[in-house]
């Protein structure tokens, strides 16, 4: 399984490698995989002759530079990892001066409203960081397909977005939430929590399901309420926000339109842990 640091030997094997109509699937990751990111790349190797996997833990998307510093590092264990997928999948897993050709910062996106909700109102400038590793992996690894877990939901339609400002000539693929047996979404954050903590948090997801279910008769506003009393009760789980949201426009929901595709979003924190889930609700 061939690893690669620079652009350059990347782009030469791959230029090597695509004949025909053999399609390129990129997964971009930072590392410290875990079944969710297993699972993308499971979907991209069964869609494509050629699968990329990129670790790069990017520093322009980190607001807090202990978050940045205290990132997991575990490539060689990665690329264990992969194999037991695929003998043939590509990592690339560049530094970050070389990605950024010296010049490491951000770019500034208009990515209009949907920047500013939930993640983007708590993770300022996070937006522009993501968005700025993408544009560059994209130009090196010019994918046909790229990959990324609905488990971000809100970074997917970041990425979307993303296409369309710059046109690059790439397919968004959205794959489902991974989850543990508790039905807490695998994230790589867990690894932080204690067992009792861990076990706690399945609490998240069994709230969005009960959300799920009640939505069909209850408003937003009472559905609101209800997960703020009940996370009220959970001494190990703050509350960081609820929001049930439009899935285009990311906007808080008002009204329900039978239209309208809604998901219920949310963010708590486990001691220092913060931990992200989202549901579809109508879908
Ligand atoms: P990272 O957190 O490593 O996640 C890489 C991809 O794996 C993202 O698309 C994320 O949504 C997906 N993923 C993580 N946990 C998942 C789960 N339980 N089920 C399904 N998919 C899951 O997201 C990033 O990295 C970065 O922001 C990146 C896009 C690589 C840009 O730096």
């Amino acid at each position: 399984m061939p690893t690669f640091k620079d652009a350059t030997s990347l782009q030469a094997f791959l230029n090597s490698q695509r004949t025909g109509n053999n399609t390129v699937g990129f997964v971009p990751t930072m590392g410290a995989l875990h079944k969710g990111h297993l699972a993308l790349v499971t979907s991209a190797l069964s869609q494509n002759e050629i699968v990329v996997v990129s670790i790069f833990v990017n520093p322009t998307q980190f607001g807090n530079a202990g978050d940045l510093k205290n990132y997991p590092r575990t490539l060689s264990k990665d690329e264990t990892l992969l194999k037991t997928l695929h003998n043939d999948i590509i990592v690339f897993a560049p530094n970050a001066e070389d990605l950024y050709n010296g010049n490491i910062t951000s770019n500034s996106y208009n990515f209009g409203a949907i920047a500013n909700e939930m993640e983007g109102k708590y993770r300022q400038g996070h937006f522009n960081g993501v968005g700025t590793v993408l544009e560059l992996l994209f130009d090196i690894v010019k994918p046909d397909y790229a990959y990324f877990g609905e488990k971000d939901f809100q970074q997917l339609q970041i990425v979307r977005k993303l296409i369309s400002l710059t046109k690059q000539p790439v397919t968004i693929v959205g794959c489902p939430i991974y989850r543990e047996n508790s039905g807490l979404a695998m994230s790589s954050r867990n690894e932080r929590l204690s067992k009792e903590r861990r076990e706690a948090s399945a609490f998240i997801y069994k709230t969005l399901q009960k959300v799920k279910e009640d939505f069909k008769y209850k408003s937003a506003r009472q559905l609101n309420e209800w997960v703020k009393s009940e996370f009220d009760k959970q001494e190990a789980l703050e509350l960081e926000y609820f929001e049930i949201a439009n899935i285009d426009t990311l906007k808080t929901i008002k009204r329900k339109h039978k239209n309208n595709k809604y998901r219920a979003f949310i963010a708590v924190f486990v001691e220092d842990v913060r931990l992200i889930d989202n549901v579809s609700l109508n879908y």
